[in-house]
């Protein structure tokens, strides 16, 4: 099937999933592909309304982004509206499928590092509490699997 619109998943919707969401729009972009949505959303609703953490926007602005978003809850109502929704780690698939309504649901959701190619972590790890390092290796792993969403976006159409 067709994916016309992709979701990123994690928990604060702050560090993780809007540098997912910010990855795939320049590499969307950079491929001339205009008409795929592109959004991302928190499983928890602590930090709802808020920009993207000056942290992790730091480290995509210094690869050349302009940042943009604004935090949001992931709700059974995205089930209908991205045909991909991509978790960032292993409690977030959880929390995500916890409001799947169906097989098709289901199918949707696929976890951010089985579009990595050249990283074997199996999970994005949360780099809230940490240094910068942990921004500049959620970076690289975007830019690993958004390049692996595009080819999967490529091969479904
Ligand atoms: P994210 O990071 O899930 O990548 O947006 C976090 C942001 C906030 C919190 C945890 C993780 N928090 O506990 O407030």
């Amino acid at each position: 099937m067709a994916i016309n619109s992709v979701l990123f998943v994690c928990l604060g919707n702050i560090c993780r999933s809007p540098a997912g969401e910010n990855v795939m729009r320049r590499v969307l972009q950079e491929n001339g592909a205009s008409g795929v949505k592109v959004d991302s959303a928190g499983t928890a609703g602590y930090h709802i309304g808020k920009r993207p953490d000056a942290r992790m926007s730091a480290e995509l602005e210094s690869r050349g982004m302009r940042v943009v978003g604004s935090a949001r809850q992931f709700t059974a109502q995205d089930y209908s509206e991205f045909d991909l929704i991509v978790p960032m780690d292993n409690e977030n698939t959880k929390n995500v499928l916890k409001l799947a309504k169906s097989a098709g649901d289901k199918a949707k959701v696929k976890p951010f590092m089985s579009f990595c190619k050249e990283f074997t972590n199996d999970e994005v790890p949360d780099p809230y509490y940490g240094g910068a390092e942990g921004f500049t290796l959620v970076a690289d792993l975007m830019e690993d699997g958004c390049r692996g969403i595009w080819q999967e976006i490529q091969s479904a159409s």
